[in-house]
Formats: structure tokens, sequence, C-alpha cells
């Protein structure tokens, strides 16, 4: 897709359905090739990235089979993961693509590291620039052998080697030095094949959809609350039962740039359609309700230990007001700070995060993207090595938008340049699809021009 001029709107209103969740997504797909059988998945994210772990389980000898959805519609196909069992992967006859998706390299990382076979898994060139040393750290003291490449400033970066370790893996107990849910599921994953129990510890709560897929599947998995926030898993693993049935919930970091739009118009009416509610992902309801939009609940029920719902958000009549985001909430928000960023200009008040320095080895440097976007826009902000300062009551112009082929910085700005004087033009609007590839269909959908 070439370049993508966006024209500013004067409301939002409307339904979404954002796709299935791109998190849970992944987990399905790994966790149902290891399962004793067949799994139906429905409302599979179709974002690239989910795409790039079916490949990875197929070509680990996975059969996985697509069936298209009602009207043929992508996002209604239902997908079948002929689960092998635990240890019924097979060696693959190529390095593995994780494309685009740091989840795909780091939670695969976990289940590659127990395998008889020599394995590789690598991506491209922004996950090739990402930090490894974070898995490889825990994986290694639990006997993986696992040879990185040099990246940048000496970090170790994909593409991953792994050899077969000369014994079983061993559980190890474990305290979280980044709050990583990646890395908190690639040790998780391997612990199903490790000799006694792995305990994971977090120092800040991070999205807990590994565990809640896992016990669904029947391991025996404990999570302690006191005296620390810890995670159990009494290894080795025998089996996983399928997943007999699931629908994935929509994925709540995508319907958060049509709920932070929504709240920059004072007569919006946002529906959003089947979202996941799962309270370790929904720090943005607290958010938007602190700063003045209330974010209504309509519906809520359960699914495989998932809470799932729809919103719905009237415009905020006396503006937005301001916030901090740090600490615990600044991990629960992480992949929501460009599009809050971005709201930021339109509240009184302003938003300065903290504790966010993770951002800086997304899939692009976030913190320098959003600064570099703002001030594009005619913004003001702050740029902190962890952190940044938005102040409120700014106007935006319309700019080009450097995405770096960052599908959240896109989707962000995308929905800045609808509060913008004049059009915008986004580079690579193709990038989106990396979790949300109808997004700009949505966005012109719900726009009022
Ligand atoms: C994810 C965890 C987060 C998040 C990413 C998805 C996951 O990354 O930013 O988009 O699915 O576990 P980290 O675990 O690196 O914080």
């Amino acid at each position: 897709m070439p370049e993508l001029s966006i024209a500013p709107a004067r409301n939002l209103s409307g339904a979404v359905r954002p796709p299935g969740d791109k998190s849970i997504s992944h987990r399905c797909a790994l966790l149902a090739a290891l399962a004793e059988g067949p799994s139906t998945l429905e409302n599979y994210s179709t974002g690239a990235d989910c795409q790039s772990s079916l490949a990875c389980v197929e070509a680990l000898g996975v059969e996985v089979t697509r069936a298209p959805g009602p009207e043929g519609g992508k996002a209604d196909a239902k997908i079948t993961i002929s689960g092998v069992g635990l240890r019924g992967l097979r060696a693959p006859s190529a390095p593995l693509d994780a494309g685009n998706s740091g989840s795909t390299l780091r939670l695969f990382s976990g289940v590659l590291a127990a395998q008889a076979f020599a394995s590789e898994i690598g991506g491209d060139a922004s996950l090739s620039r990402r930090p490894m040393r974070r898995i490889l750290e825990p994986l290694g003291r639990m006997g993986a052998r696992i040879a990185a490449a040099a990246g940048e400033q000496g970090k170790d970066c994909p593409p991953l080697r792994f050899s077969p370790a000369p014994g079983p893996l061993q559980a190890i107990e474990y305290v979280l030095p980044v709050a990583s849910a990646q890395v908190k599921s690639a040790i998780l994953f391997a612990a199903l094949y490790a000799q006694g129990t792995t305990v994971v510890a977090e120092p800040l709560a991070t999205r807990d959809h590994s565990e809640l897929l896992l016990r669904h599947m029947g391991a025996p998995l404990q999570v302690r609350r006191r005296p620390r926030l810890q995670v159990e898993l009494a290894g080795p693993v025998e089996r996983l039962a399928p997943l007999a049935s699931f629908r994935i919930p929509g994925d709540p970091s995508s319907a958060a740039f049509f709920l932070c739009a929504a709240a920059c118009f004072p007569d919006s009416d946002l529906l959003v359609d089947e979202v996941s509610l799962n309270p370790t992902r929904s720090a943005l309801l607290d958010v938007l309700a602190r700063l003045g939009a209330k974010p209504q609940v309509v519906s809520v029920e359960e699914r495989a230990g998932e809470l799932v719902g729809s919103l719905h958000l009237d415009g905020p009549k006396d503006g937005l007001g301001g916030t901090v985001i740090e600490g615990e909430e600044a991990v629960a928000l992480i992949d929501e700070v460009p599009i809050l960023a971005v709201l930021a200009t339109q509240t009184r008040g302003g938003i300065e995060f903290r504790d966010v320095a993770e951002l800086r080895v997304k899939e692009s440097d976030r913190i320098a993207a959003i600064a570099q976007n703002l001030r594009a826009l005619g913004a003001e902000c702050a740029e902190r090595p962890d952190g940044l300062l938005v102040p409120g009551n700014q106007k935006l112009r319309g700019a080009r938008i450097a995405t770096h082929g960052d599908h959240r910085i896109a989707m962000a700005f995308a929905i800045a340049a609808l509060r913008a004087e004049g059009e915008s033009v986004v580079d690579e609007p193709e990038c989106a699809g990396i979790s949300y590839p109808g997004f700009f269909a949505d966005l012109e959908r719900l726009a009022e021009r």
C-alpha cells in the first residue's frame, strides 16, 4: 500500500469489533499444537504476527486447517490445529520465521529449548534488533543450549539457534528482572518439560493469558499472590488437553485506538463488541474513567478463564483531565502508550508516562517515535530515557507521520490525524496489518467528516 492520507474528522461513532487478541492467539497456536488432539479456534487474530505463529507451528509438523467463516470473511474463520502432544513436534526443515513478532520468537523459544532436535528461529530487521538476553538467561539456567547473534550494542539478538540439551531441563526459581509476559511465558513453556517445580515471581504483574490457558488445558499450575506474586508449574507435564472450541476475545490493545479516539470527541458514541476484559489488559478503562471518559461494560462472560464483553463509550461532555501513568499500571498499558500519548494532547492536564523504558525495545523505539510524530504535528512533549511528558490543550496540525514500520505508531497517529487541522499522510500504512489488518477501513467507517 502506498502512503495514506487521512483527513480530520468532526466526530466518531458506530460499532467496531477488533480482531482476535494477539497475545491470546499466539498462545493458543502454540499450546494447541502441543495438546493431545485437535483444537478449534474461532476469531484467531488475522494480524500478520499471529499468522507467523501459525506458520511456525506448521513448520514443526503440526497440521493447521483454516475454514472460511459464514461470509467467507477472514475474521470469522475457524482454525483447527491438530495437536501432536508435548513430545510430538518434528524437526523443522528450515529456520523458523517469526516475521516481526517478538511474542512468536520468545514464546516458541521456551518450547524449542526443550526439544530433542536442533532448530533456529529469526525474523525481520526490526525483530533482529530486539534483546533476547532476557530469555537466554533463565532458559540457560534450566539447561537449554541456545546461541544468539551479536546485535547492536553487544546485545544478544535473533536469530537464536537451539541445540538439544544434554539432559532434561531442570526447574528453576526465577524473579523476573524485567516485567515481561513474554519472558514469563517462555519459562513456563520450558517448565512443561523440566524436572521439578518451576517458580516464576513477578515484582510487577504482567498479562496472565499463558497461566489461564495452561490451567484450562490441565497443566498443574498454581498462582500465589502472597507473600509475592508467583506462578508455579510442576513438570514434566505428560499431556495438555485440547481446546475443544474456543472463540478468542477481541484485542483490547486494538480497541484502544478507537476508545481513545472516541474520548477525543465530546459527541462520540462508540460500541466495542466482544473484547477481552481480562483484568491484566483492561487498565485503559481505568485511565479513561480517571480522565473523565467513562466506558461502560455492556455485557460480560467467561471463556476458558478469560473475561470477554462489550463496551460503550459516550464522548466526555466536560472534556478530559490529566494523569500520571507509572509502575504496575505502566506495565499493564505498555502497548497503549502510543495512543495515550496522542490522547494526552487533547486533555486539559496532559499525561506523564513514567517507568516505560521497555518502549525503547519494542518494534521501534516507541518513545522516540512518539516524540518525533507529536512534534511533526506541532505538539510539545518532553522525552526522557524511561518516559514521556505530554502536556494537554495542544492543537495538532496535519503532518507526515513516520511509522518506522511500527503498527502501533501508525494506528496511534492515524487517530491523531482525525484531530488535526488539515490532512496528514501516514508513510507505511500497511504495517498496521501486523496486528489489525482492517484498521483503516474501520477508521473510515467510524469517522464522521
Ligand atoms: C506480549 C507482552 C508484551 C507486549 C507485547 C505482547 C505478550 O511484551 O508488549 O505486545 O503477548 O506476552 P513484553 O512481554 O516484552 O513486555
